[in-house]
């Protein structure tokens, strides 16, 4: 079928397959070009079909000839209907995996299930014995918890005052005020149930429980921090309590892998544009000036030069990981120079409707949006008819 994106929403309901492979083709060639990593050799990955995870399990199979086991929840294709971006991700990683001899195998479902944890376990018992690296990079708006079978919903709300300032619908180009009411009730609770630490905490217990990770097991997942212009609606709110959560989870974790020499970390990315993140007012705007202000500095980075950075100048040189004052890995450094935020707030005054195509990066913005859904990559035909019907070679 001839594949076009289409729009509902802040969301592309339809993804492109080729665009999908050219794209984590893209990200094995950036790593391949920044050499070897001396790093783990046997990855699980949490999350590891778009985003963050997904470059975590290119950087690691392609940086360092990891097997990687990755676990996701993706859609596959129906006849005349595309599958989800992260499907198609998910085989041309393999495909290429493959190619160069290395072992990869993907669990889709639902890993907050105690299901989906089991099948992922008996894999590694059974394909590789013990894991070196575990990276959590679940980004979800709902979890169905296992053991009290609640469904609980994440909201992205300030807390205890309505917040008020500009955002851009980047599909339009047009700023507007908004405002944001409080969260409310369960709010704060749920979003942290969803998005905080203790689904991280209860994968690593189960793999130790079973002796499933080796002596000097490091694991990782992923937080953010960004600039005071988004605080209301990120850091201090629903969304910020569930990180703070997260990043308090990864010393009760250390603490439980102290008999494995293991040891439990976040890392603080960078914002860049995903489904997510794309849904969250003010945000976009924000991106969009950081982005303009980043690339004209020459240290603008994606998900593959993050995670490349994080691997190579953080986890790996042989020497003990930088941390905050926190305990957290930053590899948000970039982003959060004075120089840089002060030139967003800055642009921030300035932006409206009319200013913002100059003062910022909306096509960057609109073209990193496309591309999550397998749109417009240099090289790829996308008049030609493709076969929507990819699979996965390696599919629990
Ligand atoms: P993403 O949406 O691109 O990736 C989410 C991954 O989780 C996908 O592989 C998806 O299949 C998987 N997933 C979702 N629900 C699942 C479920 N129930 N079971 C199994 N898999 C499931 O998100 P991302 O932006 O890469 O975010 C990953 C992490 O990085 C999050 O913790 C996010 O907060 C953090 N982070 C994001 C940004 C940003 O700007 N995007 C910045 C810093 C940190
Ligand atoms: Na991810």
């Amino acid at each position: 079928m001839i594949i076009e994106p289409r729009m509902r929403g802040f969301i592309c309901v339809t993804s492109h397959p080729d665009g999908c492979a050219q794209s984590v083709k893209n990200q094995i060639e950036y790593i391949k070009s920044k050499g070897t990593i001396d790093g783990a050799k046997k990855v699980l990955v949490i999350g590891a079909s778009t985003g963050f995870g997904l470059s975590s399990r290119i950087t690691a199979a392609f940086g360092s000839d990891a097997a990687t086991i990755g676990v996701f929840f993706e859609k596959p294709p129906l006849e005349g209907k595309p599958g989800s971006p992260g499907w198609y991700n998910s085989a041309a990683f393999e495909t290429e995996a493959n190619k160069a001899g290395l072992y990869a195998k993907s669990v889709n479902g639902d890993a907050f299930s105690n299901e989906i944890k089991r099948q992922t376990l008996d894999l590694i018992k059974a394909d590789l014995g013990q894991v070196d690296l575990v990276i959590y990079s679940l980004a979800s708006p709902v979890r169905l918890h296992p053991v009290t079978g609640v469904l609980h919903r994440s909201v992205l709300k300030p807390i205890g005052a309505t917040y008020t300032n500009k955002t851009v619908d980047f599909h339009t180009g047009v700023v507007t005020d908004i405002s944001i009411a409080p969260c409310q009730d369960d709010d704060i609770a749920n979003t942290v149930a969803v998005m905080g630490g203790e689904d991280w905490a209860m994968w690593m217990d189960a793999l130790k429980a079973e002796n499933l990770l080796a002596p000097g097991v490091k694991t990782v997942a992923y937080s953010y921090i960004g600039p005071s212009l988004t605080e209301a609606v990120y850091r201090k709110g629903t969304i910020g309590r569930a990180k703070d959560h997260l990043e308090a989870t990864a010393f009760s974790i250390s603490d439980s892998l102290k008999s494995v020499d293991g040891e439990a970390f976040v890392s603080v990315n960078k914002a860049l544009v995903t489904q997510a993140s794309s849904a969250i007012p003010v945000i976009p705007l924000y991106i969009s000036l950081l982005y303009k202000i980043m690339k004209e500095e020459g240290i603008h980075e994606g998900c593959i030069e993050q995670i490349q950075r994080l691997y190579q100048d953080r986890l790996y040189t042989g020497n003990p990981i930088p941390t905050d004052e926190k305990g957290r890995i930053r590899v948000d450094d970039w982003e959060m120079r004075d120089d840089v935020q002060e030139k967003v707030a800055t642009l921030w005054k300035q932006a409206t409707t009319e200013s913002l195509p100059e003062i910022g990066d909306l096509e960057g913005y609109r073209k990193d949006f496309l591309n999550l859904f397998g749109f417009d990559f240099a090289g790829v035909d996308y008049k030609a008819d493709t076969d929507e019907m990819v699979g996965i070679p390696s599919i629990v």
